[in-house]
């Protein structure tokens, strides 16, 4: 009996070690690790001709998501927005209608063309060459769409100019999705700027909606189709039309700024 209860009491041991053991197992390197994504492969290997110092830095590229750098354009959260908002959207280089070939909504298959971005070099580059054209006939986006801002020109340019990789980083600024006191003027209308004003702009916009100011966004705001659209709520137009959804944090602001009462602030 006494044997009986000592190996009853061994084999339960056995087992609960067993468990805690497997309760340990996925080892969690914890959020000191950097997590590297391989990218080697979006890249033209023979492309290094027009680099003029360090060949290197282009190949292979390697994406480390490190803490961001203001001295660093980073291409998803700057550069991808200013192409998918004016682009990237129906009818133009969107999936479907890949016009010339060209579907800007992901760094794969922007750089997988060798003159649309040269890396460096904003004269080999025809993206750069494109928006920055001074003969509106030739210009992208094309008329009757707005130009790109001064601000997102230059973005660009400092993106080609560093290397036009593909680098990504954490807490970016404009990451941290603040919502407390929203204001129209810094939050809430950059956000239309970046992704809606090629269609809605202020001459002859689509549905006759501007969004270029207060009162165009303020009319759409009060009347519901605003959080409907961006949010994708049954029943409503999903915009951008065609193109991806706005990030998450911007829907956020714009819901904020709608419940703490749609001011012009
Ligand atoms: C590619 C062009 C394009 C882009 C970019 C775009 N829209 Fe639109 N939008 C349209 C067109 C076209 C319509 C009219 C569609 C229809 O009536 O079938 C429309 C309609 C709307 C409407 C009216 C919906 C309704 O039910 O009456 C709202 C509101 C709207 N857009 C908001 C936005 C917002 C906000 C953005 C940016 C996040 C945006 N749009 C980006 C083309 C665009």
């Amino acid at each position: 009996m006494m044997i009986l209860r000592i190996w009853t009491f061994l084999i339960l041991l056995a087992l609960m070690s067993l468990w805690s053991c497997r309760t340990e197992i996925p080892f969690d390197p914890g959020p000191m690790e950097p997590e590297i994504t391989d990218t080697t492969t979006n890249v033209n290997p023979g492309d290094t001709t027009t680099t003029p110092g360090d060949t290197s830095i282009i190949n292979p590229v390697d994406t480390l998501s490190e803490p961001c750098d203001t001295g660093i354009v980073y291409f998803e959260s700057q550069i991808l927005p200013i192409l998918q908002g004016n682009c990237a959207f129906a009818g133009c280089h969107d999936p479907v209608t890949a016009e010339h070939d060209l579907i800007l909504t992901s760094y794969e298959s922007l750089m997988s063309h060798d003159d649309v971005v040269v890396p460096f070099d904003l004269d080999k580059s025809e993206l750069y060459e494109k928006i920055t054209e001074d003969d509106a006939e030739d210009r992208m986006p094309p008329p009757p769409n707005a130009a790109l801002t001064q601000p997102q020109i230059a973005l660009i340019r400092k993106w080609i100019l560093q290397g036009a990789e593909n680098m990504t980083c954490e807490n970016m600024a404009g990451d941290v999705c603040d919502t407390t006191a929203v204001s129209f003027s810094s939050d809430v209308q950059p956000i239309f700027n970046t992704y809606c004003i090629t269609c809605h702009g202020s001459s002859n916009p689509n549905a006759g909606i501007s969004l270029t100011n207060f009162n165009g966004v303020a009319g759409v705001a009060n009347s519901g189709k605003l959080l409907g659209v961006i949010s994708w709520s049954n029943g409503f137009l999903r915009m951008p039309l065609g193109g991806n959804q706005i990030p998450q944090c911007n829907i956020n602001v714009i819901e904020a700024w709608i419940n703490q009462g749609a001011l012009n602030n």
